[in-house]
Order: C-alpha cells, then structure tokens, then sequence
C-alpha cells in the first residue's frame, strides 16, 4: 500500500517535471511558425470572451420578454431587435473564427511536424554509429520519431487551455458575483474527476512506456512477414504460420494489459462523473428555488444556469485539457532526451584538416577494441602500417575483426586502447569531416538507395551529383554502365522496387552501383569490405584487374574471402582473433606455409 502510494507521489512528481518540457517545445512552436502563432491566440481570446457576451444579451432579453409578456399585446420594444441582432452576431462572428482557429490549428500542426521531423533528421546525422546499435538508445529514438510527431494535438490543447481558462475567469466572475459560494461547491466537486483523469493518463503513458520493447517486435514481425524482403525465404520455409503466431501471441499480452486499464478507466471515470453532477445539479436547484422565491428574475436564472453549465463544463475541460497536456508533455520527455544524446565522437575545438596529400599513410599502434557493453577484445594490441600508394587485402575468417578494423579507420568508433595515426598524428586530432572526405569506404552491408542510378553513384561525392562525367566515368569505373545501358531511362532510372517504375536489380548489379560510389568518391583511401561477394566470377576478374588498375599508387584496403581477388594486392594481411597472425605478398604467405596457404589450398582444392 505504502509502496502504491509512493508509486503515486511519484507519478505527479514525474509529471509535474514533465511540464518543464513545454517551454523547450513551444519554443519550437514559434521557430516553426510565428505569425501562424501569435493570430492562433488572439483569435482564441476573442472566442474565449464570447460565452460571457452571448448569456449576459441573453439575460436581457429575457427579462424584456418576461416583463412584456406581464401585458399581452403591447408593442414590441425595440431594444430587443437590437438584443436579437447582438446575439445572432455573437453566433456568427464566434462561427467564423472557430473556423480561422480550425486553420491556424492545422497550418501549426504542419509547420510543427515538419520542424521536429528536420530536426530529428538533423539531430540523428550527428549522433555515433554506436548510438544506433544500441537498443536501448533505439527504443528513445523510435519514440520520439513516431510520437513527437503526433504531440501537435498537445500544441492545440495548449491553445485551447489558455482559451478555456479566459472563458473560465470571465463565466466565474458572473457566478461569483451572484454568490461565491457556488461557485466554491462547484469547483470541489470537479476536483476529484480531474484527480481521476491524470491518474490514469499518467497509467496510460507508464503502459505504454513499458509496452515499447514488444510493440517494436511486433512491427518487425509484421514487416517480417509482409515485406519483399523476406518473401521469399519465408515462402519456401514456410515461416507464415509460425510468425503470425507469435505475433498473436504478443498482440494479446498487449491487449490484455491494455483491456484492463480502460476497464479500471471506465469504472473510476463513472464514479467521478457522478460526484460532478451532483455538485452543478444541487446547485442548479438552489438557483431554481431562490427565483421561485422571487429572490432572483428569471433572466438572472438563465444566466446564473448558463453561467454554473459554463463554468462547470469549463473546468473539467480544463482540468482534462491540463492533463492531456502534462501527459503528453511526459512524451515529449523522450523526444527532449533524444535531442540531449551528444555524440561522443566529434571534432575537437582545435582541429587539423586532413592532409591534402597523404605522406606517412595510416598507422594502428597498439590498438586494442571492444564494442561498448560487450567483454571481447574484437581487436587486441594491433599493430598495422597502410602506406601511402599501397593496397592491401585483409583477409580472415568471419568475426575477426575486419569490419571492425574500417570502422576505427573511417572514425565511426575510437579504439578503446592505443591509438589509429594520419602522417603521424593521432586521427582524433583531425576533423571528422574533412578526414572522412579523404576516405571512400563501401561496406559490406552497403546501401540500396530506393533512388535514382545517378543518385546511387553520385551519394558517393554528393557535392558532385550534377557532374554528368564524373558520374558516367564511375560508372564505367565499376562496370555500372553495362547495367545502366540496359535500363530504360539511363541514369534517371528509380532503383529498387519501393517506388514506382522502379526497377530491382540482382545482388552483384547493387553491388556494382555501390563500386561506382566508391570512385565517385575519389577518395585518398578507398576501402571495399567484401566488394564482390555478390558477383559472378568473369565480372569479378574484371573488375579487380581494373581495380588493380585505377588504384595504382593509391591507398587501398581490401576485404574479401576470395584469393583470386586477394592475390592482386601489394601485401596481405592475415587477422586472427584481432591480431595480425601474419602478413606478406601472396607468394610469400604461400611459401611461408601458414595460415594463409592452409586456406588458399582449401580454397583451391574446391575447384579441383
Ligand atoms: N555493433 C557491434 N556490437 C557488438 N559486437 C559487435 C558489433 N559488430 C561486430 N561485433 C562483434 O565483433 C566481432 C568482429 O566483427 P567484425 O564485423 O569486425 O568481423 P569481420 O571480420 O568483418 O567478419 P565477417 O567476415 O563476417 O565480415 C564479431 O565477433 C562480432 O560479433
Ligand atoms: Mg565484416
């Protein structure tokens, strides 16, 4: 019970903080659209006073009406034309700019949506690779994504508060007029429905809160099991059933958990509902009886009644507008944390460029590597030279650290020991921009852009994409253009079957698109990790003969299992449990009689 009620403090406490979101975000808000801002909320004052204005013109006219009917068929006192004109103009002026709000409220959403979306886009280009393979940190990212999106609903709620709160004031000052305590009795008994209200939203949002991790297995089931990609694998393993299944089985843990709170919801809601009631309606009946008793005139009733409806149904509003907003307000909590993740690896205040002209080459000294919350040393003491105009192949079997190995020299992580040097000088002492502008990796698992061939070259130099030679030249580079010739709309072609009139191309064909990247990028190092995997033995041939070719007296580094690609490289490098086991020419390696020549007889032995 204590620890309920515990649960409870915190839970306000938890909210309460939550609001100090707001000023973070309605100072998006206005960046987003100011003038779209400032006529939302005078309009929203004006049509919060029109309430007040239409109930006291409707006081007047009735008591005009009740003393008129006392004398059957006197004149029509003209001052009532005027009433009922004051009144219909009332009706159509609040009409109207409901409408102008309406389109204020729109027009912000857009704007909101479309400043948050940059934003995060913006934000998410800065942050570390390591940030993206952690799950916990994708967890924030896809919360933030999917529903800061949709928290414009708050910014309307946030408008309409301020909107209900005038109507509130301006309404309570005619009840309290007539009589404070009424206007007290009525105020206490919608405090326990608003105490209900953020009880459970704050229910709703810890649910789900803790419902994220399953519902992103669901969107993966689902996609698993509709998407392209998979449908062939699941087709022929007949996967369909078993994956539907378990997407039952966590949709009902969902539901279930989901049923029970709008059950408790419903039930508590009702009780509270009924408290409220009780309090506008005894009221009500005290202002009936008093003009019974000739205490009030009938068109102080109408407007007392009015006004006790108004200000009744105006706190709740804002009682449940306030806590929408503090609930969502907590949502935006992820989407403010996600904004506060700093990369950890960034450019110094005082940096180098890179060298224009590299001289030394690269040099790994002692470096040593683990993957954030993980034991294994990937790479362990590595000593390694890259000089300028050599190509190297790395060659080891999965999982020793290749892939590992590109990503320390390209930056996307730092060693966790020792240090990767540049001509000498410590890679993290130099820009990351200006570095990453001299290296031209292509990773194994590279990007299919659902884009245009152009654009599937020319993202490898983006500054570059209007160059029409340089983009023919890469392509004739990597064989591309073979493919390119065959397409129906040449370079303008959409890739990939995402979008319409796209057109999917085989493995080794994305993989010749990603080569062209690679000398689009013309870059000082270029770095292919596993370039042919995908192709076909003569187009692999080719390609590393011209490889061999356009990367003479370049640095290159090379990953790849086949030895016929291997061979053509200046010096081979054998990696093994994150250390160099041993390294050479081909020649060597195989006279030598280690590791190497063990797998290229094991290779070549399959040929046989
Ligand atoms: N993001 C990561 N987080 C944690 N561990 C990782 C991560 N990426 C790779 N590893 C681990 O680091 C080790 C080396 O991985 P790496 O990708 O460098 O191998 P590789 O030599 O490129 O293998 P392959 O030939 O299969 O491409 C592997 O054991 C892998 O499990
Ligand atoms: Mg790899």
């Amino acid at each position: 019970m204590a620890n309920a009620v515990n649960s409870q403090v915190k839970a306000w406490r938890d909210r309460v903080k939550a609001l100090k979101n707001l000023p973070p975000v309605l100072g998006i808000v206005w960046k987003a659209a100011p003038v779209v801002c400032a006529t939302g909320l005078a309009l929203r004052f004006l049509v919060a006073l029109l309430p007040l204005a239409a109930l006291a013109i409707g006081r007047l006219i009735i008591n005009i009406v009740v003393a008129a009917a006392a004398h059957h068929g006197g004149p029509i006192p003209t001052a009532i034309w005027w009433l009922l004109a004051g009144e219909f103009a009332v009706a159509a002026v609040g009409n109207i700019l409901n409408r102008v709000i309406d389109y204020t409220d729109a027009r912000l959403a857009d704007e909101f949506s479309r400043e948050v979306s940059e934003r995060i886009m913006r934000h998410a280009a800065t942050l570390d690779l390591q940030s993206f393979e952690d799950p916990v940190f994708y967890d924030k990212l896809e919360r933030a994504r999917v529903q800061a999106t949709d928290r414009i609903s708050m910014l309307n709620a946030l408008g309409r508060l301020a909107q209900q709160f005038i109507t509130l004031i301006s309404l309570s000052l005619g009840v309290v007029f007539y009589s404070p305590i009424l206007f007290v009795i009525l105020f206490v008994c919608v405090v326990p429905a608003f105490i209900g209200e953020s009880h459970f939203a704050f229910l709703g949002y810890s649910l789900a809160f803790s419902l994220t991790p399953l519902r992103r297995q669901l969107d993966y089931l689902r996609d698993l099991a509709t998407k392209r990609e998979g449908a062939k694998e699941l087709k022929v393993f007949g996967l369909g059933d078993y994956l539907r299944e378990r997407f039952a089985g966590i949709t009902n843990q969902v539901l279930t958990r989901n049923r029970a709170l709008l059950k408790r919801r419903v039930i508590a809601g009702s009780a509270l509902g009924f408290v409220s009631s009780i309090g506008y309606y005894g009221s009500y009946a005290w202002l009936v009886i008093r003009t019974l008793e000739g205490r009030l005139s009938v068109g102080d009733l109408t407007f007392l009644a009015g006004a006790l409806q108004g200000t009744s149904s105006q706190i709740q509003l804002i009682f449940s507008t306030f806590t929408g907003i503090a609930d969502q307000a907590l949502f935006l909590t992820d989407l403010l944390e996600f904004f506060a993740v700093k990369p950890r690896i960034k450019t110094r205040e005082v940096a180098l460029p890179a060298p224009r002209h590299i001289q030394e080459g690269f040099e790994f000294r002692k470096v040593s590597f683990q993957y954030p919350g993980s034991e294994r040393l990937v790479l362990n003491q590595l000593d390694l030279r890259i000089h300028p105009g050599e190509r190297i192949a790395l060659v080891g079997e999965n999982g020793q650290g290749k892939t590992t190995l590109v990503k320390l020299i390209s930056r996307l992580y730092d060693p966790t020991n020792g240090a990767v040097f540049l001509d000498g000088i410590d890679l993290r002492d130099y820009d990351i921009e200006s570095l990453q502008h001299e290296i031209g990796v292509i990773f194994q698992d590279f990007v299919r852009y659902d884009m245009t061939a152009r654009e599937n070259i020319g993202v490898g130099r983006i500054e570059h994409l209007g160059d029409e030679g340089r983009m023919t030249e890469a392509a004739e580079k990597s064989r591309a253009s073979e493919i390119l010739a065959k397409l129906p709309h040449g370079m303008d072609q959409m890739l990939g079957r995402r979008f319409e009139s796209g057109v999917d191309l085989s493995g080794g064909e994305w993989q010749k698109f990603a080569l062209a990247r690679a000398y689009a990028r013309d870059a000082q190092l270029l770095i292919l990790d596993e370039p042919t995997a995908a192709l076909d033995a003569p187009s692999e041939y080719e390609i590393f003969l011209r490889f061999a070719e356009l990367t003479l007296g370049k640095m290159a580094l090379l990953i790849s299992h086949r030895f016929s690609t291997v061979r053509m490289c200046d010096r081979i490098v054998v990696l093994e449990n994150g250390m160099i086991r041993e390294q050479g020419t081909h020649q060597q390696l195989l006279d030598s009689g280690g590791r190497y020549a063990d797998m290229f007889e094991l290779q070549a032995s399959s040929y046989r």
